[in-house]
Order: C-alpha cells, then structure tokens, then sequence
C-alpha cells in the first residue's frame, strides 16, 4: 500500500514526503525534475532515514505511468507536479495547459486504469481571481483568472468537479494554497528556486546572504495598511500537514471538496521585511517600485472549513516562518547545488 507523490521532489512535495515517511506511509515519487533535484529527496532520506521510491518521469507518459501503478500497490496520489511561474505562463501558455492540464488528464486516467481513487491536487489561491472580496471563502465563485498559470488550476478543478460527478467511485480534494514559505526547520530542505526568485522571501533571504543587492517592494501605493502588497503566507511544513490531514478525510467522503490552506492572517510585504530583519539581524536593503502587472493589493484565506472538515490548521507563526527561512538560506546559500 503506497501514496503516489507527483512532483514529489520540488519545494512543497518534499517537505510533505517527508511527513508521510515520519508518519509510516509508503511512499512513490513520479518527478521529472524539471524545476528540482534529486538532492532534496537524498536530504528526506537523510532526515527520517526512509527512502521514497522514485521514478524520473513525466506525468504526460501514459506508459510510465502504467509502470508506477503496476509496480505498487498504490492507493492515493497526491498532485504536485507541473510548472507554476506566473509571469513565464504568460509567456508560455502552451507549456502551462499542457504539463498543468493535459497532464493532469493523462494521470487521472491511469488512476481510473489502475482503480485508483483517491486524488489530492495542488490548487492556489490564484483560482478565486481578481474580483472575489476578501478573505475567500471556498463558497465563492472562481474563475476571473489573470494568467494561463491560473487559468490552469482553475481548469482542472473543474474537470475534477466533472470527473467525480461522473465516477462517483473517486475521492477529490482540492486544496488551494495561499503563499507557502519557510523550510525545514533541520536546514537541510527548502525552497530552491533556480535563478531570479519570483516570489518574495526567496527573493528577500538572497538580499540577506548578499546574493542580491536589493529587495524592489512592487507598489507602495496600495489601499493597504502601509501602502505595500498583503498576502497570507503560510508555513511549508503547515502546508505538508494539511495534505495529511486532507489523506485522512479523502477516506470518509465521496466526491469532490476543495479547502483553503491559510492561516487567515494578511501580512504585508513591508512586515514581511522587518520580520525577516528581526530573525535574521541582517537588514534588507530596498527601493519601492511601481506595482508588477497583475498582483491584486490584499487577499487572504478564510481558513474556517478546514478547521472544522480537515481538522488542521497553521501551528506555525511568522517568526517560525522567517527563522526556518533564514536557516535554510544560510547552510545552502546556493540551494541544493551547496
Ligand atoms: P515545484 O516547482 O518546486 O514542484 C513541482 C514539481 O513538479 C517539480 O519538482 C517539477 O520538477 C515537477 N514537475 C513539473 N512538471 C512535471 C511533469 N510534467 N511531470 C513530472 N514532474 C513534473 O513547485 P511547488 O512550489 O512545490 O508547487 C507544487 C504544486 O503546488 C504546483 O502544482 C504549484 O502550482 C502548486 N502551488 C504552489 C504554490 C507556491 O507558492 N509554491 C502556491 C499555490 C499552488
Ligand atoms: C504569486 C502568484 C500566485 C502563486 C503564488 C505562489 C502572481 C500574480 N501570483 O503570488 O499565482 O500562487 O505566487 O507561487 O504572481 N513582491 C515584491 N517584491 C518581489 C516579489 C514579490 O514586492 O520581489 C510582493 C508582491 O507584489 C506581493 C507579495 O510580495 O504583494 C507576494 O508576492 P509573491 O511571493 O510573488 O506571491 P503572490 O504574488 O501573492
């Protein structure tokens, strides 16, 4: 009996690798490390002294895919894998709707081959779009999506409404994430993101290793507390005890459910930097800019219904946030290549 973990080597699959061997499952990895390395399953191995196996392939491969569920008894597949840079899917829809979406057709079928019925999938806050209030309840409407990388998750999720109104053997959850942070607190895994950082406190630790000059804050002119960008970031280790917890209730419903992974917490982008400033010591050097095309000013989850549903919700404040963050950059000031 085995979990499938797709894109079970990237930033979020690994830290929840790493919860499912602490907590006794059997785990397979299907990875084509296209945005990841293999290190950071070496670094899982080195942590719980469990080893995943792993497949380097490509969830497009119908073939590689017959081989997983031929090998092993697999029972759930958690949905990590596809590509998720914003800016690229808007250079790049075709890349997008192919890994995102296709990919995701070709490995739900497989599952329905192999009966397989049990389906987590990596969704993203991204999907309630630019017009729905905050903070977002899973009962809004989504859709309103700014990019092909949105529109993607928006898609699937859809399909799996279909998909499991239509097989009601299958078990669905979607969980939509808010802005995953943080690290390992053993600094020995973390977020490695190859060239420029997209993505704030990736973006802010380089700043603090001397990687990067300066921090650019996107927009001080938002209708915020303090001008800059809110968002609600979320421990990555909180975020891989939410897919547990979302295992654990897949068992006991039929259908499809898609819960909010947040804390319901807004912070802004400017208190993320003195944050970061009082874990580190260091100050982060930066300059405002006008706003990135596309950001919305303020959003955060309302993190009630997997409190109630899934039991779970963030154990791990800011300052665990930024010490973890801190303490992955400084022992790997070049990720997984150190
Ligand atoms: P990541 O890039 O670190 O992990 C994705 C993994 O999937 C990588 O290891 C990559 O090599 C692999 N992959 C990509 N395409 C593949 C394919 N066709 N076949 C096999 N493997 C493939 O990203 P992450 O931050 O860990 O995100 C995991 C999931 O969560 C993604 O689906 C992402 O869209 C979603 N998500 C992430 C965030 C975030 O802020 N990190 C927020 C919301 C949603
Ligand atoms: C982005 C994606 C979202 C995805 C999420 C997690 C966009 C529009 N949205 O969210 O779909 O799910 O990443 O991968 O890209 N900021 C700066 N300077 C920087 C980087 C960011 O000021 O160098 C600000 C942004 O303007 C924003 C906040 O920091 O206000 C967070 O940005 P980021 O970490 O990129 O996440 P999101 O934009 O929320």
């Amino acid at each position: 009996m085995a979990i499938l973990v797709t894109g079970g080597a990237g930033y979020i699959g690994s830290h929840t690798v790493l919860a499912l061997l602490e907590r006794g499952e059997d785990v397979v990895v299907l990875d084509n490390l296209v945005n990841a390395s293999e290190e950071s399953l070496h670094r899982v191995a080195q942590l719980t002294g469990k080893t995943a196996a792993f497949y380097p392939g490509d969830i497009r491969d119908s073939e590689c895919l017959a081989r997983v569920f031929g090998e092993h008894q697999i029972t759930s597949v958690i949905h990590f894998a596809g590509l998720k840079a914003v800016g690229e899917s808007v250079q790049k829809p075709l890349e997008y709707y192919q890994n995102n979406v296709a990919g995701t057709l070709v490995l739900l079928e497989a599952m329905r081959q192999a009966g397989v019925h049990q389906f987590i999938f990596s969704s993203s806050a991204t999907v309630y779009g630019e017009h729905s209030p905050v903070p977002y309840q899973e009962s809004m409407p989504i859709g309103g999506t700014t990019s092909p990388y949105g529109t993607s998750k928006w898609m699937v999720e859809q399909v799996l409404q279909d998909f499991a109104k239509a097989d009601p053997l299958f078990s669905i959850i979607a969980l939509r994430y808010f802005n995953p942070v943080g690290a390992h607190e053993s600094g020995l895994m973390g977020e490695d993101p190859g060239g420029v950082p997209n993505n704030l406190l990736p973006y802010i630790a380089q700043v603090a290793i001397g990687q990067r000059e300066q921090l650019s804050v996107f927009g001080g002119d938002y209708p915020t507390k303090d001008g800059t960008g809110v968002r609600d970031y979320i421990h990555v280790m909180d975020v891989a005890q939410g897919h547990l917890a979302a295992m654990d209730h897949l068992k006991q419903i039929a259908g499809f459910k898609a819960y909010n992974l947040g804390s319901g917490i807004g912070y802004s982008v400017l208190e993320m930097v003195q944050a970061f400033e009082k874990a580190s010591g260091v100050t982060i050097a930066y300059q405002i800019l006008p706003r990135r095309a596309g950001d919305l000013p303020a959003f955060w989850a309302d993190a009630e219904l997997a409190k109630q549903e899934l039991g779970w919700q963030v154990q791990r404040g800011l300052d665990v946030m930024m010490r973890d963050t801190w303490n992955w950059q400084r022992k790997n000031p070049r990720g997984y290549r150190s």
